[in-house]
């Protein structure tokens, strides 16, 4: 092997050996009770100080899931972003650990961006996006970190890995990165000097020496100024690139939200570093999930071959009531991916979110008009109709005239979801070809609602101020089947063995969620 092949690893092992822990600092110190816990999910990760969005990566690491995730530390405002970091056995049950990465070097002093965790070589991995801002310009570069232990992340020496955009624009992130046969592909999220939505492609034998392929996708015209957050991957033959787009116009009931999240499904073409035959336009773009809150949507192969993705239950310039209480915002649950006969993809809940069930709450037929309270603030119903009828409908209600309702309108095939206010509704297409069958998950503030198979899924955030009511409110009889949830999300209170003493130590100082893992 040549020298300069070995070299940037000769120096991530010296790093190893001599510079420890010294980029994580204690910043997360916190009064238990100044923490206002109104809206808190318990099962969705969050933070209790600070604001959580993106998924910045996803991935598996000495038998463990690795989320990590856009956060800002001090308050519930978006600010210099670090990468949070939470760990899992079973993609349920999540661990608050220290930050990954902290902006603290010269090319990312104004935070580290979304990109891309994977593992090589025995090393955690991470590509990531570092901002400058600067004469009221922003100048974006690609940047690497690694970990040997999954724990203390240390940053490239020679970074940044790639210190501009081909074509000089500023919006140059969130770098997805992917080994294909012994080639090195690094897909990055820009604008075109018209400004056009556009993903590039940069290649590398040994991932830390890139060179520009070309240009992978560019908008049209119809998709938006910039395109950011791609991901990309393999399912049935077909590839499928998942990224968010920013300035798509609304179409009727299509791309309702300030920016989008979708994909497409074609045939990626590793010799022209290109799809084949694609035309990437609005009547090729679907989107991920019909709710109000979803974007930057991140993806990862588990061991059994399941294709997951998670993202933020968030939407850029929503108004997040909880932000004054010290944090902001949520992930969404961890869901399966499939694709369907009619080429489209399906989202249903983890299987392993049966785990959370505590207790049964209610298990009955329900009339319309018919209600019960829910109880608790954190909850799952199964919902089945027993004919094919007009108007199937559900809705939560909270006080005198809050309510977020559910319904779906044979006559139209499609299903909706109304949260109230001036922008509450949201309707997809959907033709159950049975009964009605929906699975709702409501976390404090958050509800995500699965329709069927996962042919549609509907993810918003909701402020219930008082307990919930479930009324049936369509014009035929629902089954329902309510469980109670418990909390996942905490930190680990297991007894450290000698040998992890000093590192639980670390993550201990570090443990950023005040509530007892349960
Ligand atoms: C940055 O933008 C502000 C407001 O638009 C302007 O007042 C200021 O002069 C700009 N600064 C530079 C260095 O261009
Ligand atoms: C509800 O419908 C789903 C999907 O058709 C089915 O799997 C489930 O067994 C049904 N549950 C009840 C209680 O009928």
């Amino acid at each position: 092997m040549e020298l300069y092949v070995l070299l940037p690893w000769l120096c991530v092992v010296f790093l190893e050996l001599t510079s420890g822990v010294a980029h994580v600092e204690a910043h997360v110190t916190q009064n238990k009770n100044a923490l206002k816990k109104k809206y808190r999910p318990i099962y969705h990760i969050s933070s209790p100080k600070g604001w959580v969005s993106d998924p910045t990566g996803f991935t598996f690491f000495k038998r463990q899931y690795h989320m990590f995730f856009q956060y800002h530390p001090y308050d519930g405002s978006w600010g210099h972003i670090n990468w949070g970091h939470a760990v899992s056995m079973n993609l349920i049950d999540w661990t608050h650990f220290p930050p990954a990465i902290t902006p603290k070097e010269y090319y990312e002093m104004h935070g580290c961006q979304s990109g891309t965790a994977l593992v090589n070589n025995n090393y955690l991995t991470l590509f990531y996006t570092g901002t400058v801002l600067a004469d009221n310009e922003t100048f974006q570069t690609q940047n690497l970190a690694l970990s040997a232990d999954g724990v203390v992340f240390q940053k490239y020496i020679y970074n940044p890995i790639i210190r501009e955009a081909p074509h000089g624009v500023g919006e140059f992130r969130n770098p997805r990165v992917w080994r294909f046969r012994n080639t090195w592909y690094m897909m990055i999220g820009t604008t075109s000097r018209e400004r056009n939505g556009k993903l590039i492609l940069y290649t590398s034998g040994d991932m830390f020496n890139w060179k520009l392929d070309g240009t992978i996708a560019e908008s049209m015209g119809d998709m938006g100024y910039m395109w950011e957050n791609p991901d990309m991957f393999e399912m049935d033959g077909q590839h499928i690139l998942i990224f968010s787009a920013r300035g798509i116009k609304s179409e009727g009931y299509r791309f309702r939200n300030l920016y989008q999240t979708g994909y497409v499904v074609g045939h990626f073409d590793y010799v022209l570093g290109q799809f084949e035959d694609l035309e990437i336009s609005t009547a090729t773009f679907i989107e991920l999930d019909y709710g109000h809150d979803f974007y930057a949507a991140k993806t990862m192969l588990a061991r059994d071959g399941r294709r997951l993705l998670i993202a933020w239950l968030g939407m850029w310039e929503s108004d997040l009531i909880e932000s004054k209480d010290g944090w902001a915002s949520m992930l969404t649950m961890v869901r399966e991916l499939r694709l369907s006969d009619s080429g489209r993809l399906t989202m249903t809940p983890v299987r392993e979110i049966v785990d959370l069930r505590a207790e049964i709450l209610e298990d009955a037929w329900y009339r319309p008009g018919e209600m019960f309270y829910a109880g608790t603030k954190s909850f799952e119903l199964i919902v089945n109709s027993s004919a094919i009828v007009s108007f199937v409908g559900l809705a939560l209600e909270w006080g005198a005239e809050h309510r977020y309702s559910i319904g779906y309108h044979a006559d139209h095939g499609h299903v909706s979801v109304d949260r109230g206010g001036t922008d509450g509704v949201r309707i997809a297409e959907w033709s159950p070809s049975g009964f009605v069958h929906w699975r709702i998950f409501v976390d404090g503030s958050s509800i995500e609602v699965f329709c069927g198979e996962g042919e549609v899924v509907f993810s918003s955030r909701i402020y219930p101020k008082k307990e919930i009511r479930v009324r049936v409110s369509g014009d035929t009889q629902l089954h329902i089947i309510q469980y109670r949830l418990r909390r996942s999300i905490g930190h680990n209170n297991k007894k450290p063995t000698k040998r992890n003493k000093k590192r639980t130590k670390l993550i201990k100082k570090f443990k950023i969620d005040s509530e007892p893992n349960v």
